[in-house]
């Protein structure tokens, strides 16, 4: 099938690898001419584990084109995907969709048969029969159908996720969208991977209530944390205890520094907008929202606590700044409050990041850098573990103990057994364990 990904992001770059890997002919487009240059000498603008192998197999076999030139690429295809951003819109926090509509309108321009036009990007219910009038407005002789179907993928896991499903949800109108979605997941399909067919407003919902059902299972865990430290209970056993009921689940039960990234701070707040207009407010998210956005800098009053509630001239080290490991994104990441306020309570703070620090260097002002972990613990009061790189879970600690001035761990990630820690001589401090 001839297939076209309008955004060359992290979305659309994934997805059209992964769709050119099962043996599609792709054409991933962007605005952005470096970008496109970039990717045609087989260089990766974001760090995601196997991608830069996929693009570079696909694009070697002619399966995957990048290009700026969106006509040219439009034309004759069978499937046009919108996988463009959609930022919060500053002011409000509504998702900003004006990418998605510039996009719809220049495909209008380009179609020249018919064309299913989906939406990857994440959208407010709604937004497809919004596209739809464009389309028909600009090019109202077209023959054409607008289908949602929203990605699952998570950063790091993005290529698994796409290629292993948990289920592909396509929301479309009509028989004839159907069937070329029902193609184009075809491969997939075949693997059993459920292919669920809804209305296009429902499965434009489907995405934000994932979202914000994960969401709220972290927030949820991350104050029942607060309790098991209040009361001498174990967080990482409660979440065991009810994660082996089978209607409850056992994942996204990590406590932790509260939830970031570029989708969950983003599409809880979008929801609730969306909610707010219907006059149905979604009261459980708009605490999860608030609880989140209160524990980020709550954990900056952990290690100010462990240190013995002055950090004023001393030396914070903090292994991990992306909001999780295996990526290099720094959106949302809960070391950005924690740092803040560690600088506020008058804290230097020295920081490593296995992948991160590019990105970390454009939003964070006053770190220093190391380059490894070790060189990141040398001399420092205290150390800080953010985010749960494996490289940090087997962490010589002896060591790191004879590297800091004081021996002070605070883990953000329970990624350390606390008896094992306070053997070797630390104050150790964790997440919901006592
Ligand atoms: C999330 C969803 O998991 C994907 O299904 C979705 O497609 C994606 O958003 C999106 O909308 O594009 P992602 O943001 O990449 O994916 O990362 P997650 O693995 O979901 O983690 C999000 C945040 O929650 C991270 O800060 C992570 O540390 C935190 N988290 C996750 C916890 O604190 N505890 C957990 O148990 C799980």
């Amino acid at each position: 099938m001839r297939i076209v990904m309008v955004g060359s992001g992290y979305v659309g770059l994934v997805s059209g690898a992964c769709f050119a890997d099962f043996g599609h002919s792709v054409v991933c487009v962007d605005k952005d001419a470096a970008k496109i240059e970039a990717l045609q000498q087989g260089r990766i603008p974001i760090f995601e584990p196997g991608l830069s192998e996929l693009v570079a197999k696909n694009a070697r076999d002619g399966r995957l084109v990048f290009t700026t030139d969106l006509a040219t690429a439009v034309a004759g295809a069978e499937a046009v995907f919108i996988g463009v951003g959609t930022p919060s819109r500053r002011g409000d926090g509504h998702a900003d969709l004006s990418y998605v509509f510039d996009a719809a309108r220049e495909i209008a321009h380009s179609l020249t048969g018919y064309c299913v036009v989906v939406t990857k990007s994440t959208v407010p219910v709604g937004t497809g029969d919004e596209i739809e009038r464009i389309l028909r407005e600009e090019r109202p002789e077209i023959d054409v159908s607008v289908a949602s179907n929203p990605e699952f993928l998570r950063e790091g896991a993005a290529i698994q996720d796409f290629k292993r499903p948990d289920r592909i949800v396509v929301g479309c109108e009509d028989e004839r969208a159907k069937e070329v979605m029902t193609q184009v997941y075809r491969p997939l399909y075949l693997n059993q991977a459920p292919l669920l067919f809804t209305s296009r407003r429902t499965s434009e919902l489907i995405k934000y209530a994932a979202n914000a059902f994960l969401a709220t299972k972290i927030g949820f865990i991350n104050e029942i944390a607060d309790l098991c430290e209040a009361t001498g209970a174990n967080v990482q056993e409660v979440a065991r205890g009810i994660g082996l009921d089978n209607r409850i689940g056992s994942k996204f039960l990590h406590a932790g520094p509260g939830y970031g990234g570029s989708c969950f701070p983003k599409d809880t707040l979008a929801l609730i907008r969306t909610a707010n207009d219907y006059a149905t407010p979604l009261s459980i998210v708009e605490s999860v929202v608030t609880s989140n956005d209160k524990r980020k800098r709550a954990m900056a009053r952990r290690v100010i606590a462990a240190c013995g509630g002055e950090v004023r001239g001393k030396t914070i080290a903090l292994l991990g700044l992306t909001f999780k490991p295996n990526t290099d994104d720094m959106r949302e990441a809960p070391s950005i409050a924690i740092i803040q306020a560690l600088q506020d309570a008058g804290a230097k703070v020295r920081a490593y990041d296995p992948e991160g620090v590019e990105q970390a260097q454009a939003v964070l002002s006053g770190v220093d850098y190391a380059a490894s972990a070790f060189e990141c613990v040398t001399g420092a009061d205290a150390v800080c573990l953010v985010t749960e790189w494996d490289e940090f879970r087997a962490l010589d600690l002896a060591r790191v103990k004879g590297l800091l001035n004081t021996p002070i761990m605070v883990d953000l990630r329970n990624v350390y057994r606390p008896d094992e820690v306070r053997k070797l001589g630390f104050t150790y401090l964790s997440v919901g364990r006592a």
